[in-house]
């Protein structure tokens, strides 16, 4: 009976739904001050004074904190900035210098939440502005070159796209641009610091507890061995929460300095900053194609946003190197400095914004072609990675426009732009391509069967409300012969073996091999430790001859020469049996590509008078490796698929292009989707082991779900109304 794979509900919610789950800013410690960030007015300037005599006068105020009186830190609060993903450039007080609207400018706690945000209010500060650029169609007249793409060259040419060109049939230009986004998980950051003597301990709502121990120690300049972080549920990270930000740093030394316990929970506006963001983009693309459909040049130039303070890359491009065959190909990134917060990982950081652009393009080229845009797609599908040659480690994508387009209908669409209607509205159907890569790293993990014959299984990993928690407790369970309820499975601890990011999709493809193999580990001892035993009905049979299943121990030969897990722990002295063990990708890595991919199909339905888009449903196959769990897999492919609703329709921010304010920083104006503005969503797995990425088979699937759905939706709008929208979001000025 293995229930890896099956529909399993969260083992996490119940303790969710009836809060017994504490996440940061909820564990029930004693002596808590509690802190509010204060955020600079203006975008770019100096703070000139700070007058904190009637904050600090107020009731129940411990600290005001400000860069006048911040302790300073080794290296200007700098040292921990040079690690991305976890470590930033951060605002810590060490100086007068404001770099964006919103930044940490000082720090106020008092006994009580309520007493720290009436103070913070009554803190008077006086800027010297200075002029700032907030507007990106400015700001990309001067665009640099960064040093990288993630881990590839931000420039990349092969074959002669000139000649491409010159021998193409039909050729489509055009610009694509991304507005700025912000995330929004339900759970705000979250940090409460507590020091005990030299170490600090820090209670962080993060997706990489590691990554805050390493990045908060040397910032503070203290070692890694004295910081704990304790994660053990995250309401929502989404990228955001995979670096470490300057509230986590702040908390800490306020906690320092007054000998106390400090929570700091960032208030809803707090999210439009100082915590990272989508940033601009301005993709411009050339494809290139024969009669027949055959990519015969392309050219994808990217410009996208980022900080005075640090240098951070919109990779947009780098799904346009891979996912087609075209010979002659150019690609480049370019940066554009705003004076805003930096920006960061926001899901499919790169994909989401590329595949805009990309198969907005694809799809503007069916029609120059008059080809069925799933047809000009496998006119170009790529047998293996066209950037560097490499067999991909698996690839579904052929079976996921089949089994997408039979399962939506394509059959039933007519190709002609508002050919289509129901009732008074315009009906349109488009599509798009998917694709993440499939990302795997080193992790760790540790099995323990206890007296009883249960197991204990951890691994210093995070569960952002993905199923993490769910998928390592069902993978334990079946690699030790025990049923699900008879395994724990803690993550969320520096105290526990290392285990990477939960960012790039790699947390089950990373975690799930270290899992399975400690529990393998020790019920190999278990199992051993029977079988040398002369007291056991085992005793003197081999490994290979038992049968380990359900909690028990049963020799295949003769069913009743058997004992349960507790027993063999009994006559040993009735301590817990241990192991550990550590998983990491091989030479499979560098030998294949890897990546996820999948089709995406949306029905819009568009008034034509008021161009109200509502889209109707959606299908999307995907190609993901195996399955881990049904219902926690298809619901983090809905969760992305229902962001990409929100991205095509819905998300932008506003920069005040005098203060840098982000004008619509709340929920109520920041819009995103509600239940009501989703239709149907189907959703695909379709049959895929990928024994090139572990030995689960199983590829990420965090991310995939938004990556298309933009473009999917662009190309449905334009199929019912005519009107080709090349800027995001599409709304409904943009169709009348
Ligand atoms: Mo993801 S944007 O790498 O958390």
């Amino acid at each position: 009976m293995n229930s890896t794979g099956q529909a399993i509900g969260r083992i996490d919610g119940h303790a969710k739904v009836t809060g017994a789950a504490r996440y940061s800013a909820e564990q029930p410690l004693p002596r808590l001050a509690h802190a509010v960030l204060v955020p600079s007015t203006i975008a770019s300037g100096r703070v000139v004074t700070v007058d904190s005599a009637a904050a600090s006068a107020m009731p129940g105020v411990l600290l005001v904190m400000t860069h006048l009186s911040a302790p300073r830190l080794p290296a200007g609060g700098m040292a921990g900035a040079a690690s991305p993903p976890a470590g930033r450039v951060l605002n810590l007080l060490q100086d007068d210098r404001v770099h964006y609207n919103n930044q940490p400018v000082a720090l106020v706690v008092a006994d009580t939440l309520e007493h720290a945000q009436a103070a913070a209010q009554n803190l008077r500060i006086a800027y010297k502005k200075e002029t700032a650029q907030l507007d990106f169609e400015r700001a990309k007249k001067n665009p640099y070159k960064p040093e990288k793409a993630k881990n590839e060259a931000a420039d990349t040419r092969r074959g002669d796209i000139e000649s491409g060109r010159r021998n193409a049939a039909a050729v489509v230009e055009a610009v694509y641009t991304t507005p700025m986004e912000h995330h929004n998980p339900m759970e705000p950051h979250a940090t409460v610091a507590a020091w005990d003597g030299d170490r600090l301990t820090l209670y962080d709502s993060t997706q990489y507890v590691s990554g805050v121990r390493n990045t908060v120690a040397k910032t503070l300049g203290i070692s890694p061995e004295n910081v704990r972080v304790v994660c053990p549920y995250v309401g929502g990270g989404f990228g955001c929460k995979g670096s470490t930000w300057s509230h986590v740093v702040l908390a800490a030394m306020a906690a320092r300095q007054l000998g106390q316990l400090v929570k700091l929970v960032l208030e809803r506006p707090h999210m439009f900053g100082p915590v990272g963001h989508r940033p601009n983009t301005e993709q411009r693309i050339m494809l290139a194609a024969s009669r027949d459909g055959k990519f015969t040049a392309m050219r994808h130039d990217v410009i996208a946003s980022t900080s005075r303070m640090e240098d951070w890359l919109e990779t947009a491009a780098l799904t346009s190197r891979m996912l087609y065959a075209c010979p002659n190909q150019q690609t480049s990134h370019r940066l554009a400095r705003l004076d805003t917060g930096t920006p960061t990982f926001m899901r499919a950081p790169g994909e989401a914004s590329g595949t805009f652009a990309l198969e907005s393009a694809v799809d503007e080229l069916s029609y120059a072609l008059q080809i069925d845009p799933i047809q000009l797609r496998l006119q170009n599908y790529a047998e293996q990675d066209p950037e560097n040659g490499k067999p991909w480690s698996s690839k579904s994508l052929r079976e996921c426009y089949r089994s997408g387009a039979e399962r939506f209908g394509w059959s039933r669409r007519t190709p002609q732009p508002r050919s289509m209607r129901k009732g008074d509205m315009l009906v349109g159907m488009g599509m798009a391509t998917a694709t993440y890569p499939a990302n795997r790293s080193a992790a760790s993990a540790s099995a323990a069967i206890l007296p009883d014959g249960s197991a204990i299984v951890r691994s210093g990993s995070q569960d952002l409300g993905t199923g993490t928690y769910t998928i390592m407790t069902q993978i334990a369970a079946d690699a030790l012969g025990l049923p699900l309820e008879r395994v724990k499975f803690e993550l969320g601890d520096t105290d526990m073996p290392r285990a990477p990011v939960s960012g790039g999709s790699q947390s089950a493809a990373s975690v799930a091999p270290a899992v399975k193999a400690a529990a393998l580990a020790v019920r190999r001892k278990l199992v051993e430790l029977a079988l040398a035993d002369g007291e056991s009905p085992l005793s003197g049979l081999q490994a290979e001859n038992v049968t380990v299943e359900n909690g028990w121990l049963t020799a295949q030969a003769d069913p009743r020469r058997r004992e349960p897990f507790a027993a063999v722990i009994a006559r040993h002295g009735g301590t817990a049996l241990e192991a550990s063990a550590d998983a990491k990708p091989g030479e499979e890595k560098q030998q294949y590509a890897h990546h996820s991919f999948g089709a995406v199909f949306a029905e819009v339905h568009v008034d034509p008078e008021l161009g109200v888009i509502r889209v109707e449903r959606i299908v999307g196959s995907y190609g993901i490796g195996r399955l881990l769990n049904q219902k926690t897999g298809h619901s983090q492919l809905m969760g992305g698929i229902v962001w990409g609703v929100g991205m095509a329709l819905m998300e932008k921010t506003e920069i005040d292009a005098r203060y840098g304010h982000a004008v619509n920083g709340n929920l109520a104006e920041y819009h995103v989707p509600v239940n009501a503005d989703i239709g149907s969503i189907d959703i695909i797995v379709v049959d895929e082991d990928d024994q090139h990425i572990n030995s689960l088979g199983a590829k990420g699937i965090g991310e995939i779900g938004i990556t298309g759905v933009a473009a999917a939706i662009a190309n449905a709008v334009y199929h019912a109304t005519g009107k080709r929208v090349r800027d995001l979001p599409v709304t409904l000025d943009k169709l009348l």
